[in-house]
């Protein structure tokens, strides 16, 4: 596994932006795993600036990682809709590119099935972009989740539900019939409800993420040191999802100075970095 700190969120970003950008210019067809969440935001905005200066996405195929259960298509709070207002839609990946797992299904185990079979059909995720929970949880395999797992159904922890809550004012204000043409001081308010946060979703399983020919797990923030930790020197265990990402034999962490605070070998992992001859493969 490689470690990478940076020292900043932006920095983490530009260069997870440049890898994905020399991937899609070398081939137009990659196919991208990406990640919604508040981590790879600035990512997806580096990418819409790169994207006007002209790099052209349009070939690109991307999946998901993960979707909630049961909310509307017209949902803001889906995660394919974040995806197509953050990234897909500004650089023109056309929307039947862009797949993730049906919320509305009637058939769970159908969907997961037709999933999986999807992603191997593109030929697999070229890169697949990761956060990760302050559980050391990715996509939605909270803790114990088999090592093995395939795309499912899982039900989120209260910690989950809480973390996720923020991405719900929308409809906290729709369910408190409040007017949307409320002011921003009001707006300011509004307290994040983990009861808005659907109780399921369905998630690649972490055997399905392993299969991803290169992981980029990217964290920023104290409040990830432990994770991160645990997930680069901790042992393999299904008590932190993250940790099978030392199984996968091209695995890239990028980390803020803030979330790299807990890792022993941080000295090691920036020495390496700085004393890469031009043999040796880089992240980009
Ligand atoms: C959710 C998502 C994960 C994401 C995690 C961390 O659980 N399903 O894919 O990695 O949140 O989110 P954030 O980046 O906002 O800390």
């Amino acid at each position: 596994m490689e470690v990478i700190v940076v020292d900043n969120e932006q920095d983490g970003a530009e260069l997870v932006a440049d890898t994905i950008c020399n991937l899609v210019a070398k081939a137009p067809t990659t196919v991208l795993g990406l990640a919604t969440g508040s981590t790879p935001s600035a990512t997806y905005a580096e990418l819409c600036k790169r994207s006007e200066f002209g790099l052209d996405f349009s070939r690109t195929t991307v999946f998901m990682l993960d979707e909630f259960l049961g909310l509307e298509p017209d949902d803001d709070s889906l995660y394919l809709n974040s995806i197509r207002s953050w990234f897909t839609d500004p650089v023109g990946i056309p929307r039947e590119q862009v797949h993730a797992p049906d919320s509305c299904t009637q058939d769970i185990a159908r969907e997961c099935k037709e999933y999986e079979e999807k992603i191997r059909a593109a030929g697999g995720v070229d890169l697949q972009l990761l956060g990760i929970g302050r559980d050391g949880h990715i996509a939605f395999n909270e803790p114990t989740s088999s090592l093995g797992s395939r795309t499912r159904v899982k039900t989120l922890t209260d910690q989950s539900r809480w973390d996720n809550a923020e991405g719900f004012n929308a409809r906290q204000a729709a369910s408190q019939a409040l007017a949307s043409s409320i002011d921003e001081e009001t707006r300011s308010t509004w307290q994040p409800d983990p009861e808005q946060v659907p109780l399921h979703v369905i998630t690649q399983g972490i055997g399905t993420i392993l299969e991803a020919k290169h992981l980029i797990l990217l964290a920023n923030g104290s409040h990830k040191s432990d994770a991160i930790a645990a997930t680069v020197e901790g042992p393999i265990t299904s008590m932190v999802p993250a940790t099978a990402l030392q199984m996968h034999p091209h695995a890239t962490v990028v980390v803020d100075q803030q979330a790299a605070a807990k890792l022993q070998l941080i000295d090691y992992y920036q020495a390496i970095h700085a004393a890469k001859i031009h043999l040796q493969p880089r992240i980009t």
